[in-house]
């Protein structure tokens, strides 16, 4: 399942930080993604001190409960040494490259201190591109961070950091996707072209009475580019975005949970003009049809009744939701959108197009068409891991120059393990 992944790879992102954060001394406090410099800081004197170790209590502490056999029997490259329960990359290599062949980009590529070890391997990643994206900017080194923003906003304290730890929020400037990266469809390109001019012409709107506008569900199996839209909405209507995770939200403050996303919305108002985006859109539906936790079933309901209470055209916020799942909502989830936005599979045109950008930087010698033609039923995010994997098995010999055989063995390779993959899961 999905969230097992994500657990696995959290576990993992947090084993390889720790690891290179320990051997690479030039790497400070700040370059650790905000949940493990927080754990680790030294509350009295400040600071992170080397060698950091993650024991089980630690781990869970940072990523939250962890089913450690299972954990360790799936990740071979990891050990636990028993009187001290201390975790520790038994193989650092197998672990790295385990975790690159994940859908562990993005991670990566917010994370500094991962960033600096795989910019080596991959022409995407940047250390510096890292560290502007990681909100772990601290107060101390000038300028308006995000944090002394939101301060001004919201009050310091408490409730402050609660929330925090429910959204993620960004200021445009810190956002690295752009549109132009994105292949998208005409449709796509009208629709989001549209939302933006109702942000930049609600009083009008108002003045005429137009209010069942601002409110976008994108839906598309994973991998077709939904939460990079969503960002690099931000970044080109120059609004900050406010990003949800459900299941954060649900799952981990079960009392509190009406409270918190009455928090959010609150926020999101405060901000605005602003997006909020609500990711993972489909887990409004699981709750609702397990019958198990009443609290969770209250919580859907505040949620979606906070949706029905915030307004783009009153309140300047911009409401979007993203699902890879969208047969699991139901109508009553449905009609809080007024538009539903279709990230479909690329087509061999949008794969070809996808490939020149992903390749754009790479010094490569190859046939775009002809590979779109070997990728059908790939998504945007699949072609860049197998650039990427191509562009890793030509630095195992050193090369940083790419022919067309290279690609076509990393499309052969991907295919392969993706079946292995299906028949895994399968039986
Ligand atoms: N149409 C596309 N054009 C260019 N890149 C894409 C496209 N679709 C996906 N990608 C890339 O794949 C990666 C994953 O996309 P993401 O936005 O996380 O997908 P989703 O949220 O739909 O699961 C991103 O790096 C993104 O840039
Ligand atoms: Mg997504």
């Amino acid at each position: 399942m999905a969230a097992d992944l994500l657990n696995l790879l959290s576990f993992t992102e947090l084993l390889l930080t720790i690891e290179i954060y320990n051997q690479c001394l030039n790497l400070t406090e700040n370059d650790l993604p905000p949940r493990i410099r927080e754990h680790y800081l030294d509350p009295v004197n400040g600071g992170v001190k080397r060698p950091l170790d993650a024991t089980r209590a630690d781990v869970e502490r940072i990523i939250g409960p962890v089913d450690f056999r299972e954990y360790l029997g799936k990740l071979t490259f990891v050990e636990m040494d028993e009187p001290g329960s201390r975790l520790k990359l038994q193989n650092f290599e197998a672990g790295a490259l385990w975790f690159a062949n994940q859908d562990s980009f993005e991670i990566i590529r917010s994370n500094p201190v991962l960033a600096l070890y795989y910019q080596k391997y991959d022409p995407n990643v940047s250390y510096l591109e890292a560290k502007l994206s990681n909100q772990s900017t601290p107060r101390s080194e000038g300028g308006k961070g995000v944090d002394d923003r939101l301060e001004e906003l919201w009050g310091e304290g408490k409730e402050a950091q609660d929330i925090l730890k429910l959204v993620s929020i960004k200021f445009p400037e810190q956002i690295r996707n752009s549109l132009d990266d994105l292949v998208l469809t005409e449709d796509q390109r009208m629709e989001i072209a549209k939302a933006g001019k109702a942000i930049e012409y609600r009083e009008y709107l108002r003045d005429t009475g137009l209010y069942e506008i601002g409110k976008i569900l994108f839906i598309g199996p994973p991998g077709t580019g939904k939460t990079t839209a969503a960002r690099a909405l931000s970044r080109w209507f120059h609004l900050p975005i406010l990003e949800v995770k459900l299941s954060m939200i649900i799952s981990h403050y079960l009392g509190e949970t009406s409270k918190n996303i009455d928090r959010v919305f609150v926020l999101a108002k405060k901000l605005s003009p602003c997006i909020i985006f609500i990711d993972e859109f489909d887990f409004v539906a699981k709750t609702r049809t397990s019958d198990d936790h009443g609290a969770i079933k209250r919580a859907v309901n505040t949620l979606l009744k906070a949706i029905d209470d915030i307004s783009l055209v009153e309140d300047g916020v911009l409401l979007i939701a993203a699902t890879n799942y969208p047969q699991l909502l139901d109508y009553a989830a449905w009609r809080r959108f007024d538009k539903i936005l279709s990230f479909v599979l690329p087509d061999v045109e949008m794969r070809r197009r996808i490939l020149e950008k992903v390749l754009g930087k790479v010094n490569a010698a190859v046939d775009p068409l002809e590979l779109a033609r070997l990728t059908e039923g790939y998504t945007g995010s699949d072609l860049r891991l197998v650039v990427r994997e191509a562009v890793l098995n030509a630095l195992l010999q050193d090369r940083k120059h790419l022919d067309q055989g290279d690609l076509v063995r990393a499309v052969e390779e991907f295919h392969r393990r993706n079946s292995d993959y299906r028949k895994a899961g399968t039986g």
